[in-house]
């Protein structure tokens, strides 16, 4: 540790020294990209005093990043050529991949600070290699020049902005300057192009490097490493003092979920449905072709011959359930079984509510058997349907186990010869959520119930925008009797039937008494997409925007509108007359900040604002918690006075504890913030007591500054043991179990002791090292609806730390307390919290474990 600390003190003085030393006025800087990871490891720079011997800044650092398209097959950046315009900003163009007619350009004063990245299309056919800009004085314009195609013909267009281009034309070797050349940058040549520049430029990016590096070696600071760091660690005491006099009100929407259909977390996990694929709607693009055995007939069987058991699309359900199951039943007794989701949990006792869509084809007629049954076909439940018809006709029935058993199948036995179309068929427990029909998992749903929640935000994350325009989430898709909604691929590679969808969402809220926060897509979709070519496929049409946006609208009017307009009426019809007083609105997931995002964001933004201003609209600023989209973003949401961004961040151990000041720096004037998606990830992305205190530690920082800080929450909430595609994620689960996380605890802690006053204080160690006192941690809040105190306190040190806690000036708290305490070593994964009544004196000692988290509650005498 102490040579971390070592490290730290010698980047500081470097950065100090070179201030100070005898430099150039100029110099030379070389910009180039390596071929490395297929071009995908971004702009490096190295500089030179003599345009001979070459310093790289830092082995393969990037000062950009191409953020076109898909992870994995695209963000390349290639040939990069940098250019310095008549204003003095720089400019960098460079190729995408060998297939797209598109370059990209982005724009920087200080050649770190770069603005958004665009990426005009300038060839309707043929792809755009080696980029080049010149100024042109005759026209006061920019040349954009490149080669195409294999027989590298020349073509280009004129700028004056960046942002508009004139028609492309083929162009002659005349508008070529061939400008890059070859330098050798530690023992590799690398091409790229030469730019004489100001030392002031240079040293800039060399200190930007230096920063960077400090940041990292501040992001990876670790619990782990605390025994041997404070090995010689003193005991501790502390105390702490109140100051009601410096009292501030505060969010009280502080701890709200995020829920995403992520890693199973709706169809196979929050919503109820035991039946698998039961519209016959999975297809193989839903996985991108990954997992061959996903089509309409997954989790599906025949007993009978194969060739019996076929998919039909012929006089559907209804046409947006397109497909259905067709089997011609030689001899009765032939079942179409479904293996559910990893099997069918029974429960001895429970019922079931099956259903069916069912007609007979070529005059078959008569009852459906339906069984439960276990892997040898023994019966554990079993019933018949009326008979089913000409039409399709709804078929129902109720089941009861006779015993508990986790992987049953259900069997569908037509008891007639002939042809029989089946189309929905499920299977709920009675026994969901608040006993809801289409209802949600009971146990799931009361383990988010019990995080006390203000807010939901659904239905993600990425879902929300979808990877390509054709897989954004569309509400309307989503309400309505089931065999109307319209399923879709997800975008984390598996289905989405809808039978979760706004009304379920907006029911639960109301069920768990939180607010309901639908995000909607920007009209872009996510920057990162792969379908439909090469991802970022730019936005809605704009031609289209107009029914985008009113379908924004339509939403606020199915929440809020009255039972007897257009879309309040689609909302009463589903068995909710009132209105479910929608108060907020999301626009955007952290996506690009580029000026097709702007365009379409503010339509949709002034629109909302115009109609609804009671409505809250929540903008989005990017993936991390500073960067180009950060930076834009806030711009851009000042500049439209957004009431509230949408920040992103998943951040190491380090991060939070030397970031603990990030709120308090923050402008009160601008935006409130939602901290939509942050949690603490360390390597192998497991949760623990490390994570677990350190989101306590930046949930107290951010009570601290819940004047700005209006909502957050932890992401992702959900996920299914077996199809995880993230982790980590504060619930885990299975068919018949919940397991929550360690970092689960720390939210119901929060959640469960929010407040609406934060009451200062003061804490003071007998240690005054640095990093001792950012271990120890804590806010104090008051609930003005009990009257409730409540203080947390967080010590993050392998040592208990004696604490005088002195609150004589909060006259209503009471002589006794409740303490919860969540208490591990770093690496503990299995732990809860414990609570006991306690007494408080004045002042009243108490003795802060090593590792944990304490709430203290104290009742009001009110
Ligand atoms: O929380 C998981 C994903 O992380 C979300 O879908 C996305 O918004 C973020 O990148």
């Amino acid at each position: 540790m102490k040579k971390i600390y070592l490290i730290l003190i010698l980047i500081a003085a470097t950065m100090l020294q070179s201030s100070f030393a005898n430099e150039p006025d100029s110099a030379w800087v070389f910009s180039y990209a390596t071929t490395k990871n297929r071009g995908g490891n971004g702009l490096h720079y190295a500089w030179s005093v003599d345009r001979e011997n070459w310093q790289g800044i830092g082995p393969e650092f990037r000062f950009l990043f191409s953020d076109f398209g898909t992870w994995g097959a695209q963000k390349r950046m290639l040939t990069p050529f940098l250019f310095q315009d008549q204003q003095g900003l720089w400019h960098a163009i460079w190729g995408l991949n060998e297939e797209v007619g598109q370059f990209a350009h982005a724009q920087t004063p200080d050649l770190y600070t770069w603005d958004s990245q665009d990426y005009p299309y300038v060839m309707d056919d043929g792809n755009v290699l080696l980029p080049e800009v010149s100024f042109q004085p005759e026209t006061n314009s920019y040349k954009i020049s490149w080669l195409s195609g294999d027989e590298q013909k020349i073509f280009k267009t004129t700028t004056t902005d960046f942002k508009s281009y004139t028609p492309t034309v083929e162009g002659t070797t005349k508008d070529r300057m061939d400008l890059r050349e070859e330098v050798l940058i530690d023992g590799e040549k690398q091409l790229g192009i030469v730019s004489k520049v100001s030392w002031q430029l240079i040293d800039g990016l060399i200190k930007f490097y230096e920063l960077s590096q400090y940041k990292e070696i501040q992001r990876s600071e670790r619990l782990t490493d605390d025994s041997g760091r404070f090995a010689d660690l003193a005991p501790l005491t502390a105390e702490i003092t109140a100051i009601p006099e410096n009292s501030k009100a505060i969010s009280d929407m502080l701890i709200g979920i995020f829920f995403e259909d992520i890693n199973y977390a709706a169809d196979g996990g929050l919503y109820a449905e035991l039946v698998q694929n039961r519209g016959f709607e999975y297809k193989l693009s839903d996985t991108k072709g990954r997992d061959e055995s996903w089509d309409s007939k997954k989790a599906w069987n025949f007993t009978g011959e194969q060739e019996n058991f076929t998919i039909d699309t012929v006089f559907p359900l209804h046409p947006n359930q397109k497909h259905f199951a067709l089997l011609t039943i030689s001899k009765v007794g032939e079942a179409a079984e479904n293996e559910g989701f990893d099997g069918i949990p029974l429960k001895a006792g429970d019922h079931y509510n099956f259903s069916v869509f069912a007609r007979g084809l070529d005059g078959a007629r008569g009852k459906l058997l339906v069984r439960l049954v276990d892997a040898s076909g023994k019966v554990y439940a079993e019933g018949s349907t009326r008979s089913v018809g000409a039409d399709w006709k709804k078929l129902e029935l109720t089941l009861s186990s006779k015993k508990t058993i986790d992987n049953a199948k259900l069997q569908v036995i037509p008891q007639f010869a002939g042809k029989v179309a089946l189309d929905l068929v499920s299977l709920f427990p009675q026994k969901t959520f608040k006993g809801r029909g289409n209802g949600l998992r009971a146990d799931l749903a009361e383990t988010i119930a019990e995080l006390h929640p203000r807010f939901v935000r659904f239905p993600g994350g990425c879902v929300a925008h979808g990877d390509g325009l054709h897989n954004i989430y569309r509400w309307k898709n989503t309400v309505g009797p089931l065999e109307t909604r319209l399923p879709d691929r997800n975008i984390w590679n598996y289905h989405q039937s809808m039978g979760l969808g706004y009304f379920e969402y907006f029911q639960f809220c109301e069920d768990i008494g939180a607010e309901p926060l639908p995000v909607i897509a920007a009209g872009v979709p996510c920057q990162n997409s792969s379908c439909g070519g090469h991802g970022q496929q730019g936005g809605i049409p704009m031609c289209d925007m107009d029914a985008y946006v009113q379908d924004v609208l339509d939403l606020i009017e199915w929440a809020n509108g009255d039972k007897n307009s257009e879309w309040g009426k689609v909302r009463a019809q589903a068995g909710h007359p009132e209105p479910f007083k929608l108060k907020y609105i999301g626009i955007g997931n952290e996506d690009l900040i580029t000026d097709i995002f702007k365009e379409r964001f503010e339509m949709i933004y002034r629109a909302v604002q115009e109609k609804h201003p009671e409505i809250t609209v929540i903008g989005t600023v990017g993936p991390f918690s500073e960067g180009t989209d950060y930076r834009v973003g806030w711009d851009f949401a000042t500049e439209l006075n957004v009431p509230m961004v949408d920040e992103h961040y998943y951040q190491p151990p380090g991060w939070y504890l030397n970031n603990q000041d990030y709120y308090d720096r923050y402008d009160r004037s601008k935006s409130k913030v939602y901290l939509g998606e942050y949690a603490t990830h360390i390597p192998g992305r497991k949760l623990n007591m490390e994570t677990a205190l350190c989101d306590a530690l930046h949930l107290i920082n951010v009570e601290r500054n819940a004047d700005v800080v209006s909502m957050t929450s932890y992401a992702p909430l959900l996920a299914k043991h077996g199809h995880t595609q993230w982790n980590p994620d504060l619930i885990y689960f299975n068919n018949t179990d919940v397991f929550p996380t360690t970092d689960y605890y720390v939210q119901v802690l929060f959640g469960q002791n929010a407040g609406d006053e934060y009451i200062a204080s003061q804490i003071s160690l007998s240690d005054g090292r640095k990093e001792v006192e950012k271990r120890v941690a804590c806010s104090l809040v008051r609930d003005n609806k009990t009257g409730d105190y409540i203080l947390k306190l967080t010590n993050l040190l392998p040592v208990a730390v004696d604490t005088k806690i002195k609150l004589a000036d909060l006259p209503e708290a009471e002589g006794e307390a409740v303490l919860t305490v969540l208490q591990g070593e770093p690496m503990d994964e299995d732990v809860r919290p414990e609570s006991r009544v306690i007494t408080l004196g004045e002042p009243f000692v108490y003795k802060l474990p090593a590792y944990s988290l304490s709430v203290i509650r104290m009742k009001s005498r009110q």
